[in-house]
C-alpha cells in the first residue's frame, strides 16, 4: 500500500518536472513585437505624423518630440507586458486644459496604428495593443 503511494508521488513529481522542463515560459507581446527597438520605432513615426497633422498638430506644439516617444515608448511598455514602469505625468494631469475631441483621439490613434502596420506589426499584435491604449481615452479627451 504504501510502496504504491510512493509510486504515485514520484510518477505526479517526475509529471511535474516533465512538464515544467517542456512548457516555454509565456512570452509577452512586448517581447513578441520586438520590444523597445519596435516601440521606439513606431512612436518615431507616428509622432512625425501627428505633428504634421492639420487637424490635431497644434496640440503639439512645444512638447518636445523625443520627450514624447520617450513616455510613449515606456508607456506602451508597460502596458504590453514588457520591463518598462512608467513614471511620466498622469494621463488625465497631461491632458487636462487640451479639449481634445473624440474624433482627435482617432486620428491620433490610426497614426499609431498605421506606424504599427508600416513597421510590420500582424493585425492580431495591432489590435492586442490597440486594446491596451483604448481605455485611455476617457483620460484624454474633454478634459
Ligand atoms: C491613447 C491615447 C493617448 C495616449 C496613450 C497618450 C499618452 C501621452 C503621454 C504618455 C504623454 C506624456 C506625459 C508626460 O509628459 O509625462 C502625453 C502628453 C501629451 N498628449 Fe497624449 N496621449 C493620448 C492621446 C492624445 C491625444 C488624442 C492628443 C491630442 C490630439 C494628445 C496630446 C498630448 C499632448 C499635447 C501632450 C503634452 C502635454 C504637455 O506636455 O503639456 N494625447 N500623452
Amino acid at each position: 500500500m504504501m510502496a504504491l503511494f510512493i509510486r504515485a508521488i514520484t510518477a505526479a513529481l517526475i509529471a511535474i518536472f516533465v512538464i515544467g522542463c517542456t512548457s516555454t515560459p509565456q512570452q509577452s507581446l512586448y517581447e513578441e513585437i520586438g520590444g523597445h527597438q519596435t516601440l521606439n520605432t513606431i512612436y518615431g513615426v507616428a509622432i512625425t505624423r501627428i505633428y504634421t497633422d492639420p487637424v490635431i498638430g497644434h496640440y503639439f506644439k512645444g512638447v518636445p518630440k523625443k520627450h514624447l516617444r520617450d513616455r510613449l515608448v515606456t508607456q506602451t511598455c508597460e502596458l504590453i507586458g514588457g520591463p518598462c514602469e512608467y513614471d511620466g505625468k498622469s494621463m488625465v494631469e497631461s491632458h487636462t486644459g487640451l479639449g481634445i475631441k473624440e474624433r482627435e483621439f482617432y486620428i491620433l490613434v490610426e497614426y499609431v496604428q498605421g506606424a504599427m502596420r508600416d513597421v510590420g506589426l500582424t493585425y492580431q499584435q495591432e489590435n492586442r495593443i490597440l486594446n491596451k491604449l483604448a481605455p485611455i481615452k476617457y483620460e484624454t479627451i474633454y478634459l
